[in-house]
This record gives structure tokens, C-alpha cells and sequence, in this order.
């Protein structure tokens, strides 16, 4: 006789007792084995060509919380005729409405089912149903069947079902009453050489899958059969806890301006519009600071302008330009309107409020946060995403550094790649953006803006040394490295792509 663990012998003596061919489910519960056992059992009898497994595809519907709510109160059509019978058979939309006690969220739908099912014709000016007694509406639809059915049984197996049934499924599942569940069903089938040995009547020995300091103690180890572990087999699938793949490349980033030699700075997300925009020689009537794009504060709606000396150069400035040589914007510059508070839209913010309290070179920091701005989400676009934002100031800073520097940042990411073009910033002068190619994708992609920051922007703070200033959303470089196309995903949660994502990203 073939040598059988204990573990196989009860399996195989309980797909006997079930003539010879079970699924999988029916023999725990006739072997009294762990589900995971009999699998394994399973798998090792399949190889020893005692049993054959066979797989089959199931679907599982189960009804959704509306659904429920259906089931126990009765489709909202349903509901309706019921009363407008009761009301005599014609009445006022409201009338039946009132009389089903149908609430509002569902009447649509009522109504729509009402005309589709024919059990009604309604008048639409006068909001009237009259109850059609040609449909005889009186006889529950197999879309009300399945919904009982669902209810009393829990789930139910679609390829079980009756074609009828089945057609009821697909109008379920289109309402979203139900929703639908694949399965793999197992089931398992003697080979007549597994017949022959259960037939032979197996005896079973026990067996010792632990070896327990009880055995020890008192030497039954000796004699105990000891279960042999088939190391090779598959295990179940374990996902460690992991920091958020996005996480993990902000971590990166901060590392890389760290090894940079620079150091990290934090600000306020919500800030005056002074030093959103004022300061950044940002006019008060720029397209970027209506509230289609930034988001205003409603309470408190304003917050505090810093000392007069800097409020009154900045307003100059905005003015006619004050010291600086230039001509500023030539309007009105309104105090209250930089008084507002609104959510930061951009990081540079930070960067400037620190370089007003720090003018003494070298000034080397970066920050890597949030920001907001009244977008419409869309696969591209976020409202609340990250900026990495990074200024040097110093005594002899030139364009050439700036682009040394980000060259640099990138490389350090892995993207080797970057071009520099000519842009504009009301705040920079020259201004550029990088673009930067990604090898995995075969295109250049825009990434930071920068520059170097104006008189308009230095002189009210008195700052007199070159600025070189960046900026730019991390969420696209993001999206870039993990391969994701859709940069909602990054915020959505979704477990099954954060488990497929590695480890370590860098
Ligand atoms: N603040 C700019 C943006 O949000 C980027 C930038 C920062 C440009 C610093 C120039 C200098 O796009």
C-alpha cells in the first residue's frame, strides 16, 4: 500500500464517502479537516495520480445595500402601482408618491420602471398615472423573484440558475441591486487507482505535525510519526505593511536636496495673498488669483500684512516701480486684497517668507508640500497635490548654477535628460522651464519652473544678493517613476495596486 500521510488518507476516505467526486467545501466538512489541508492534501494526492482536481469558473451575485433595501420594502415601481391601485387606479404622481411613502431619491427611477414595465401610462403635463390593466402588474417580475430568492438565501450561484432567472441578473446587476462576484469552484474526483486504495480500506495512523515539548517530556517523540513539509510548495501570499509607494518618493526627494546640501523648510498652507502673490510681484487683477483658480478663505477671510516698511515697497513697487528701475504694473495696489487669506497655491510662497527673514547669504533650502489650487479633477489634474520648491541665494549665483543644480536633482532621480527652455514667471527674470526625458516612456515631460528672482521681488524685502528660485508639481514626476497614468490613483487607496507596487522604489 502507497505510503499516505494522515491528511491524505482522511481526504481520500471522504471523497469515497461522497462516491467518489466532491467539491472541495463538502469535504471539510466530511473529513474534518482545515480547508487549507485538504487542499494541500489534494495537492499531493493529485500528484501521487490518486485524484483528479477539477476547476469550475462560478459567479456569485449577492445584493447591494440598495438592493436590500428593495428586497425588504419592494421595488420602488413596485411600491407605486401598489398605491395607485389602491388609489383606484389613476391619481396624481404626488397622490401615489404620498400613499408609497416612496422617498424622494427613488422617484425617478420609479417612474422609468413604471413606463418600461407598461404597468402604467403616465400623462406627463398633467403628472398623472393611470394603471394599465393589460400587463397585469398584479404578478411579480423575475427581477422581484431573484430579488426574494437573494434575500432569503444570501448569495446565489448565476450558473445554477434558471435562464430566466439568469436574464433577471443582468437587469439586477444594471440597477445596481446586485453585485457580482467571481469564484473558482474545487472539486475533487477519485482515479481508479484512488478507488483501489480506498476500497483496500486505509488505516490511519497519527500523525505529528508539531512536535510539542509534551512529546519531548515524555519520549512519545521517539515513536510519534512525524509529518514530512514539502518546503517547495506554495505558501499564501503575505503583503507586508510598506510606506505608500508616493510617500516613498517624497522621502527620495527630501534625501536628494539633503545630500544637496540643502535644508528643508516648512510653511503656513494657508497664507495671506501678500506673500502668495504680492510679494512675488504678482498684480492684483492676475488671471491666477481669481477664485476659479485659488481657493479664498471664508472665515476668517482676512489675516495680517508684515511690518509697514515692507507693505510700503511692495505697494510701490506694484505702483511705478518704486527703486527698482522699472515701471511696476501702474495701478492702484489695495492692501486689503493681500490681506486675504487663501489655501497657498504654489510653495514658492514659503520660499519667499523665509528669504524676507533671511537676508544674509548663503540661503540654501527647499521644501517638498502641498498646495492648492480650484482645479476639476481629471486624470492630470489634482486640487491639493505637492510642490518641490527650492531657492540659493548667494553672493555670486548665476543661471548657470541653477541649471547645474537641477541637472543635478534629476540625475540623482535617474533622469538623465534635461532641457532648458525660455518661459515667463511675473516674479523671475530670465525664467526657464525644464523638461526632462523619460526613458521608459520615449517622451520629454515639463517639470520645474524657475528663475531668478527680480528686483520687483528683492529690493522690497532688501535683499541684495541673486535668488535663483524653482518650482513645480511632483505628483507628474510621481506618476512618471510608478508608471501609473491615471494620478488619482496615487490618493484613491487602492489596495490591490499598492500591493502590486514594490517595496522599494527609488
Ligand atoms: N511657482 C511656480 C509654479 O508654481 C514655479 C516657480 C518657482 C517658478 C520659482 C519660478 C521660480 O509653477
Amino acid at each position: 500500500m502507497a505510503k499516505l500521510r494522515e491528511n491524505e488518507q482522511k481526504t481520500l476516505l471522504a471523497l469515497e464517502r461522497l462516491s467518489g467526486r466532491g467539491p472541495v467545501d463538502q469535504l471539510v466538512n466530511v473529513s474534518g479537516l482545515a480547508h487549507a489541508a485538504v487542499m494541500r492534501a489534494a495537492l499531493s494526492l493529485t500528484t501521487k495520480k490518486l485524484v483528479r482536481t477539477h476547476e469550475r469558473k462560478q459567479t456569485a451575485i449577492a445584493l447591494t445595500k440598495e438592493g436590500s433595501y428593495h428586497a425588504k420594502k419592494g421595488l420602488p415601481e413596485r411600491r407605486l402601482i401598489n398605491s395607485l391601485i389602491k388609489l383606484g387606479g389613476e391619481a396624481s404622481v404626488d397622490d401615489v408618491v404620498e400613499e408609497a411613502e416612496l422617498e424622494k431619491k427613488f422617484l425617478t427611477i420609479a417612474l422609468g420602471w413604471l413606463s418600461r414595465k407598461g404597468w402604467v401610462t403616465i400623462k406627463k403635463k398633467e403628472r398623472e398615472l393611470s394603471f394599465n390593466p393589460t400587463m397585469r402588474a398584479d404578478l411579480l417580475g423575475i427581477d422581484e423573484k431573484l430579488l426574494s430568492l437573494l434575500a432569503e438565501k444570501g448569495s446565489l450561484i448565476v450558473e445554477d440558475l434558471s435562464q430566466e432567472l439568469q436574464k433577471a441578473v443582468s437587469l439586477l446587476k444594471k440597477r445596481r441591486l446586485v453585485k457580482v462576484s467571481k469564484k473558482t469552484l474545487r472539486e475533487l474526483e477519485l482515479t481508479d487507482a484512488g478507488w483501489d486504495l480506498a476500497k483496500k480500506g486505509i488505516e490511519i495512523v497519527e500523525e505529528v505535525s508539531q512536535l510539542t515539548p509534551d512529546l519531548i517530556r515524555t519520549g512519545r517523540w521517539r515513536k510519534a510519526k512525524l509529518r514530512r513539509f514539502d518546503v517547495t510548495a506554495p505558501g499564501p501570499i503575505i503583503h507586508p505593511g510598506k510606506i505608500h509607494p508616493a510617500q516613498q518618493i517624497i522621502q527620495r526627494v527630501r534625501e536628494i536636496f539633503l545630500e544637496m546640501g540643502f535644508a528643508e523648510i516648512r510653511g503656513s498652507i494657508v497664507e495671506t495673498a501678500f506673500w502668495n502673490f504680492d510679494a512675488l510681484f504678482q498684480p492684483q487683477d492676475h488671471p491666477a488669483r481669481e477664485m476659479m483658480d485659488t481657493f479664498y478663505l471664508a472665515q476668517p477671510r482676512k489675516g495680517k500684512l508684515p511690518e509697514k516698511d515692507v507693505v510700503d515697497a511692495v505697494a510701490k513697487t506694484h505702483e511705478d516701480g518704486w527703486i527698482t528701475g522699472s515701471r511696476g504694473w501702474e495701478y492702484n495696489w489695495s492692501p486689503d486684497e493681500a490681506k486675504r487669506l487663501i489655501m497657498r497655491t504654489h510653495t514658492t510662497a514659503v520660499t519667499i517668507r523665509y528669504l524676507a527673514e533671511h537676508k544674509e547669504p548663503p540661503v540654501k533650502v527647499f521644501s517638498v508640500d502641498r498646495v492648492y489650487r480650484n482645479e476639476k479633477l481629471d486624470y492630470q489634474h489634482l486640487a491639493e497635490f505637492y510642490q518641490i520648491e527650492g531657492i540659493v541665494m548667494d553672493k555670486k549665483v548665476t543661471l548657470r548654477d541653477l541649471m547645474g543644480t537641477l541637472k543635478e536633482f534629476y540625475l540623482k532621480l535617474g533622469l538623465k535628460k534635461v532641457q532648458f527652455w525660455p518661459s515667463y514667471f511675473p516674479y523671475t527674470e530670465p525664467s526657464m522651464q525644464s523638461t526632462v526625458y523619460v526613458p521608459e516612456l520615449k517622451t520629454w515631460v515639463e517639470l520645474c519652473g524657475m528663475g531668478i528672482f527680480r528686483p520687483e521681488v528683492l529690493a522690497p524685502l532688501g535683499i541684495k544678493y541673486p535668488v535663483l528660485a524653482w518650482g513645480g508639481g511632483l505628483e507628474r514626476l510621481i506618476i512618471l517613476k510608478l508608471g501609473v497614468e491615471d494620478i488619482r490613483l496615487l490618493y484613491k487607496n487602492d489596495l490591490g495596486w499598492i500591493r502590486r507596487t514594490p517595496v522599494c522604489q527609488r
